[in-house]
């Protein structure tokens, strides 16, 4: 296997420049265990549990489940104070020896001195390049910066990964890890040459064998391609890119009514309803967070497999470049 060392992996101690990001609803312990172990850096999402008793049980089972470094996503709400909770779940996290802590949607400041006095590392992650320097000045070890062909919630300018990439690792002297649209080895060299020092990936790893969705939101992915996402939340200004399925339609049609509000978007596009979705395998129901980049997956596999070949076709890009530019 090649070897790769960059800031992100002697910051974050993993072996692979590649961290799986938070996944609403699909992080299970498996999958975290499962690519940190592989030598990448595994994760969890608190949004996952019902209460902090059931969350510190999770972080047991993964920490006997590997000695490798692991990580826990904490995502914020924009305009909401969950002050109280997020220090009783970093608690947690440095109790139970957790690594990395990656937050996302508002700035962390105020958390990376908690995050610190465990001991563990703050990545955290945003979607334009100002947001990445802003994120530097609250002491944060590494920033992700993620394009508008992410899973999840991209900025409301629309900007692609190429570009945003490479105007955070002009602007930050931390590292830069990179995320959005990248599922294989060719967009993880292309992350690096831009100048990153790792990679986040999700909708990838949706298509781990470990992954907790059902089989039948996997195919999904296969059987769709990169024109079969949309942006759905934009009248509550909580835009996400979501699988273009029967509740993404039916949200746009809510969002068109004047005055929407979140209240009224919830019967479609709450947590819950995406849980029970991913538990019965009706893939018309919930939001159903992917990238662009499904258009590039065509299989499931052992997240093992996928850490190897993001490896191996990697390198093999790097090669390629290697032999093609000659001082
Ligand atoms: C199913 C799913 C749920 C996600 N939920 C969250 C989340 O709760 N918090 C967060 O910060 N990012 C979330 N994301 C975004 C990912 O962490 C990551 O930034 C993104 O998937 C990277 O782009 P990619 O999907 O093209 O790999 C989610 C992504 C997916 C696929």
């Amino acid at each position: 296997m090649a070897h790769f060392k960059t800031r992100m992996t002697e910051v974050l101690g993993i072996e692979y420049p590649i961290m799986c990001g938070g996944l609403q609803n699909a992080a299970n312990k498996e999958l975290a265990v499962a690519i940190s172990e592989a030598g990448g850096l595994g994760i969890t999402n608190i949004s996952m549990y019902p209460d902090l008793d059931d969350f510190r049980e999770t972080v047991r089972w993964m920490r006997a489940h590997t000695a490798k470094p692991l990580a826990v996503n904490i995502s914020m709400i924009p305009n909401i104070d969950m002050g109280d909770k997020i220090r009783q779940y970093l608690t947690i996290c440095g109790e139970e020896g957790i690594d990395v802590i990656e937050t996302s949607g508002k700035d962390p400041a105020e958390f990376v001195p908690i995050i610190h006095s465990y001991g563990m590392k703050s990545v955290h992650k945003v979607p334009m390049p100002r947001h990445a320097l802003r994120a530097q000045k609250s002491g944060v070890d590494c920033v992700t910066i993620v394009g508008s062909e992410a899973a999840g919630h991209p900025a409301a300018d629309l900007i692609g990964t190429m570009v945003v990439a490479n105007k955070a690792v002009e602007l930050c002297s931390i590292p830069v890890l990179v995320g959005g649209g990248i599922c294989n080895g060719r967009s993880m060299a292309a992350a690096l040459a831009l100048g990153a020092e790792g990679v986040v990936i999700g909708t990838r790893f949706l298509n781990a064998t470990e992954c907790c969705i059902s089989q039948n939101h996997k195919q999904w992915i296969i059987d769709h391609t990169e024109k079969d996402t949309i942006l759905c939340q934009k009248a509550i200004r909580n835009m996400i890119r979501v699988a273009h399925n029967e509740a993404a339609d039916q949200c746009l049609e809510m969002e068109k009514k004047p005055g929407v509000t979140l209240q009224d978007l919830m019967p479609i596009i709450s947590g819950a309803v995406g849980r029970e979705a991913y538990r019965t395998g009706d893939t018309s129901k919930g939001m159903f967070s992917v990238g662009q980049d499904i258009g590039l997956i065509s299989d499931i596999k052992p997240a093992k497999e996928i850490v190897e070949e993001l490896v191996r076709d990697a390198a093999a890009a790097a090669d390629r470049l290697a032999s093609i530019a000659k001082w």
